[in-house]
């Protein structure tokens, strides 16, 4: 029925307004303020009283997306509603932790339940489609948007996209409560050479298919609405020009029905790739390589209709486009209601709920990984200690909400101290210790870090003197990620290294609580300090969560989703690397094999790496058969028991290998986990199955097979202490 309503409404359509749907403007008219009169502005408001904006992104609130919507509706001649889009990465007003934050919690409901937190709060006020998620897979921590996707690794980032998308999009998107998603940035974008953003990306076809592709397939399988190319060029074509990418696999190979929106400005920038000499060349190549929807370039607007006079694009491309588009504001229900998101009690009474707040608590304590718990200085006795708080960040209320906030408000997110505070029985003491910002933040500024002041080093170290107990919260502010904030250094900014090596030699009990959003290399705090725990960037309820897992409240279970290196040298680090020629010493004192000469190859902390206050013991790995039939399945299982004392969560985690392929094959992939909750002592059988599926690969003749041979069964609660077992593909 949709289909048919489109094509009746196409039918009416001129060339000019058919272009208008495909063109999506930022925000640009403050209904509270004048109307605008000049320049860009002026052109972009009289543009949409004719019908030739189809969608707008970064307009929020009830009485502005009413207002343009109204205009949209009622003042043009066919009445087509907008789409309003924003970046609802991680929460709207109330703010989940961030996306690789959530991905360490390996927990795809309380995941699902972030991102419909977001869709209810988002909707709201107005917005119907978010730019998520993210399912970049990066393997770059020097790369700052890594913040914002879950990872390095294509299997699990694919259950999350699903999960997301599940989220955002409901099961029903005309509900009021449902927002479209956007799988983004398609496509290779983490792959930057050298992590730094926007910079060209050059993969093999086995590295496309097999590690950058799949999260994206995964979300076409989820009925995803829409897609975003992306920046970068890939292979010498900018993504936004690549036919290869946006026909050929996306909506010929892959059967993708929605529309494809460009990144900001992207198609413009295909001049400066020195791919297209002009806007006008810019417009042809997008719209014949597949996308969409121009956001902010203003190319389509511009040029489509000459170069179709021209004869150089055809209508029916245009027509595909349009079409795409049309069927996205049918599903959500606009045609029946363009005013659905629109109400103002709705807004008023929505935004930060405490149903939210409890349930991004929630996902920010399943986010927390504890890194290290030696001597089991967590959790924390409740009375008798003298607690030294220390670090810029403790008190921080704006940096826990991240990069990707722009519909919350300044220092609204529970520092660690106001956490902290909620537990009496002990004497809580505050030193910040350092400044790790100057000078204003804010989402499109260059944050500066402030260098070398130690002036307040001295506060902090008496005050970690006197205490039983440091609890150092240390890492980079939320500003210093995302997108724009790639580093070449991998280690605590400004003078936080230098406190956190006075700090120890004053007091050797310290806990360090990371914030970042991105794998650091802290070789010296892995070696040194005695407990660490990598609390990301976790959102509104931040201090909360992180006191819970400091006083026991919540027993840690997350997971790394992502490496963490010893280095910045051996950046891109990932468990799923190739094997090499040379993997290992073989003569005593070789210097010719796959290493360096200066440092272990191996990294700080694994990919799937995370301890709890619980022990578990895994043992009894035990396969149905060895010999895994074709079109049939094999199970694997393993016994896990909790020798502590303590109730907890562990994710058992299955890997497989193949051995020898048609290409060289990565040394494991992550197949399948499961999270389990064992009380003391107790014990249970976990069972995974592998079928053909789970082993197919893009081989060497560029087909998805799985090929006959044998296979590793890696399981484990990491990606390196595993018991082994194997089978053979007949
Ligand atoms: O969604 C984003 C994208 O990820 C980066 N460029 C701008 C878009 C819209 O804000």
């Amino acid at each position: 029925r949709i289909d048919f309503k489109v094509d009746s409404l196409l039918r009416i359509m001129t060339l000019e307004e058919k272009i208008g749907q495909m063109n999506q403007y930022n925000g640009f008219w403050d209904v509270t303020g004048p109307s605008p009169k000049f320049g860009q502005q002026a052109i972009k408001y009289s543009n949409l009283k004719k019908g030739l904006v189809g969608a707008v992104l970064n307009v929020k609130g009830v009485k502005e997306v009413k207002a343009l919507q109204k205009i949209a509706v009622e003042e043009t001649r066919l009445h087509i509603p907008l789409l309003f889009g924003f970046d609802v990465i991680h929460g709207y007003k109330t703010i989940s932790p961030i996306p690789l934050a959530e991905a360490s919690s390996w927990d795809m409901e309380a995941i699902k339940k972030s991102a419909s937190i977001a869709a209810e709060e988002a909707s709201s006020v107005g917005i119907n489609w978010t730019f998520a998620p993210m399912v970049d897979v990066s393997r770059d921590a020097r790369w700052g948007r890594v913040m914002e996707g879950s990872g390095e690794d294509p299997y699990l980032g694919s259950k999350i996209a699903i999960a997301r998308i599940k989220g955002f999009q409901g099961d029903d998107l005309s509900s009021i409560r449902s927002i479209a998603a956007c799988a983004k940035h398609f496509a290779g974008y983490a792959f930057a050479e050298s992590g730094r953003d926007y910079n060209s990306v050059d993969v093999s076809e086995s590295t496309l298919q097999n590690i950058i592709l799949p999260p994206f397939k995964a979300c076409v399988e989820a009925d995803i609405k829409t897609f975003m190319n992306s920046f970068n060029d890939l292979n010498g074509t900018p993504a936004t020009g690549s036919k290869y990418l946006q026909r050929t696999i996306l909506k010929e190979g892959w059967n993708f029905k929605g529309f494809v929106v460009s990144d900001w400005g992207s198609i413009n920038e295909m001049i400066s790739h020195g791919f297209a000499k002009d806007s006008k060349q810019a417009a042809e190549i997008a719209i014949s390589a597949g996308s969409d929807m121009d956001m902010e370039s203003y190319s389509y607007v511009n040029n489509l209709a000459s170069l179709v006079k021209e004869g150089k694009v055809k209508e029916t491309t245009i027509d595909d486009a349009v079409k795409r588009i049309l069927k996205v504001k049918f599903e959500l229900g606009l045609f029946e209601n363009p005013y659905k998101y629109c109400d103002e009690y709705r807004e008023k009474t929505t935004l930060g709920k405490a149903e939210f707040q409890e349930a991004v608590l929630d996902i920010a304590k399943k986010s927390i990984v504890l890194l290290k718990n030696e001597s089991n200085l967590l959790p924390l006795k409740r009375t008798g200690l003298k607690i030294a708080l220390i670090g810029p960040l403790a008190s921080d209320k704006t940096s826990p909400l991240g990069s990707w906030r722009i519909g919350a408000d300044d220092n609204t997110a529970v520092s660690v101290l106001e956490g902290m505070q909620q537990y009496q029985g002990n004497q809580l003491q505050y030193a910040k210790g350092a400044d790790l910002t100057i000078g204003p933040t804010s989402f499109v500024r260059e944050l500066h870090i402030n260098t070398n002041d130690t002036s307040q080093f001295q506060d902090a170290i008496a005050l970690a003197k006197n205490s039983d107990v440091v609890v150092a919260v240390l890492g980079e502010h939320g500003l210093q990620t995302g997108e724009g904030r790639s580093r070449t250094d991998l280690g605590l900014p400004g003078v936080q290294q230098e406190l956190l090596e006075e700090l120890f030699k004053v007091n050797k009990k310290i806990i360090l609580v990371l914030n970042n959003g991105r794998p650091l290399a802290l070789p010296w705090a892995a070696e040194n300090i005695p407990t660490i725990l990598e609390a990301w960037h976790l959102g509104t309820q931040s201090g909360n969560a992180i006191a819970q897992v400091l006083y026991g409240d919540y027993n840690p279970s997350g997971k790394l989703p992502m490496t963490f290196p010893r280095s910045v040298g051996q950046v891109p680090i990932y468990y799923n690397y190739k094997n090499t020629g040379r993997p290992i010493m073989n003569e005593p004192e070789s210097v010719f094999w796959s290493h360096y000469i200066d440092q272990e190859k191996t990294p700080l902390y694994p990919f799937g790496f995370g301890l709890s206050y619980s022990k578990f013991e895994y043992s009894d790995i035990k396969l149905s058969s060895n010999i895994l039939p074709r079109n049939s399945f094999i199970t694997v299982s393993i016994n896990v028991k909790n020798t502590s004392s303590i109730k907890g969560k562990e994710v058992v985690q299955l890997y497989l290998r193949d051995d020898i392929g048609s290409i060289t094959r990565p040394v494991k992939e992550l197949k399948g986990f499961e999270m389990i909750e064992l009380n003391p002592g107790e014990k249970k059988t976990v069972t995974f199955i592998i079928d053909e599926k789970l082993l197919k690969f893009y081989n060497s003749n560029g087909k998805w097979e799985a090929e006959s041979g044998d296979f590793k069964i890696f399981i484990g609660g990491n990606s390196v202490d595993t018991l082994e077992s194997n089978f053979k593909l007949e």
